[in-house]
């Protein structure tokens, strides 16, 4: 099936071509709104258990948002078919996933369309809608959480919801984001990338990382980093925003298969080091940083390809 030539490392914030901690939006072309790539499969078949089974809830919505789930749902069924006409078709009532043949009728979700839109794609998808202390979390299908709970976050705002988050309400990003969100125009979507480490393959996080200490002592053979590739964009019928979130869960030791895998590993290591130690504590990396810095320069000179300029300055 299609879909992006990209294998691992799609996208690649820590490479010095965006800055963790700040907002970083871009303008976002809606051809490439929804990104499908090779984990399309393993990815939706991991929802379907999730939303089966997950212990934590992974789908939350007020009563009054059926509406606007609904114009998300349209919204996909609209873009998807004509986007990857090798990967959806939408006939009778119902939409059908080509390659694993997976069919479902749009009658058996007229509660929880949301739930239906998520199931289409990889991404994870949530409803931001204003409200007196600005923009609400109201409803979400979150099968992929990066280390949060959709609990503890369903229902509040954005202040709330980034609590914790260095420089977000203690610092200028939360009322600039505030004023984003109420200017954020039908026809001006946007997308932003961050970075996070973790010890594990698991795409699933959904314990607060107060409690699920995300990189305490790990080495480069477990060592994944995840990037998230978030977009926004305003619904036309309820004036909601549209927040999706796409991971990317790539094995750091596979820089040394990259072409670019030196830069990259630098790249990453550089970020790392000039973490704040507040990042560095949100990040929940405080024990593991040296030594992972000290990991990615030995990748980086097993690459191959890194100059010694580069390596030099990396030391
Ligand atoms: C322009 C929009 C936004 C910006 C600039 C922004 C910024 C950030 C930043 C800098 C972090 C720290 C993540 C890191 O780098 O490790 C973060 C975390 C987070 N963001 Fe956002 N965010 C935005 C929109 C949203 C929206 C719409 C939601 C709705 C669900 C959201 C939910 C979260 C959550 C749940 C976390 C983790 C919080 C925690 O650790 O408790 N963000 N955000």
């Amino acid at each position: 099936m299609v879909v992006r030539d990209e294998t691992v490392f799609a996208h690649t914030p820590y490479d010095g071509s965006r800055q963790p901690f700040t907002i970083g939006l871009a303008p976002l072309d809606l051809k490439d709104w929804i990104e499908p790539d090779h984990h399309f499969e393993a990815h939706l078949a991991e929802k379907e258990r999730l939303f089966e089974n997950a212990v934590a809830p992974v789908f939350l919505a007020e009563a009054d948002t059926v509406p606007a789930q609904g114009e998300v749902l349209g919204l996909l069924l609209e873009h998807l078919p004509r986007r990857f006409p090798d990967v959806y078709s939408v006939s009778g009532g119902a939409v059908t996933l080509l390659a694993s043949g997976r069919r479902y009728e749009f009658a058996d979700f007229g509660g929880r369309p949301l739930l239906l839109a998520a199931k289409l794609v990889q991404e994870d998808l949530v409803i931001m809608r204003k409200g007196e202390g600005g923009y609400r979390l109201v409803a979400a299908a979150l099968a992929f959480p990066s280390s949060w709970s959709l609990a503890e976050k369903f229902g509040r705002s954005m202040p709330e919801i980034h609590e914790g988050v260095p420089g977000f309400n203690d610092g200028r990003m939360g009322p600039v984001v505030a004023r984003i969100f109420d200017n954020l125009a039908v026809d001006r979507p946007v997308w932003r990338l961050n970075w996070s480490l973790y010890s594990d393959p698991e795409l699933h996080h959904p314990m607060p990382k107060q409690i699920d200490l995300r990189v305490t002592d790990t080495s480069l053979p477990g060592l994944h980093v995840r990037v998230e590739r978030q977009t926004l964009r305003r619904l036309p019928g309820s004036g909601n925003i549209l927040f999706t979130i796409k991971i990317h869960h790539d094995p750091v030791a596979a820089f040394a298969a990259h072409p670019e895998g030196a830069r990259l590993a630098l790249g990453l290591r550089r970020q790392l080091l000039e973490l704040t130690p507040e990042q560095l504590a949100y990040k929940a990396l405080c024990h593991a940083r040296a030594r992972i810095a000290e990991d990615l320069l030995r990748l980086a000179e097993s690459c191959g390809k890194s100059s010694k300029q580069e390596l030099a300055a990396a030391k």
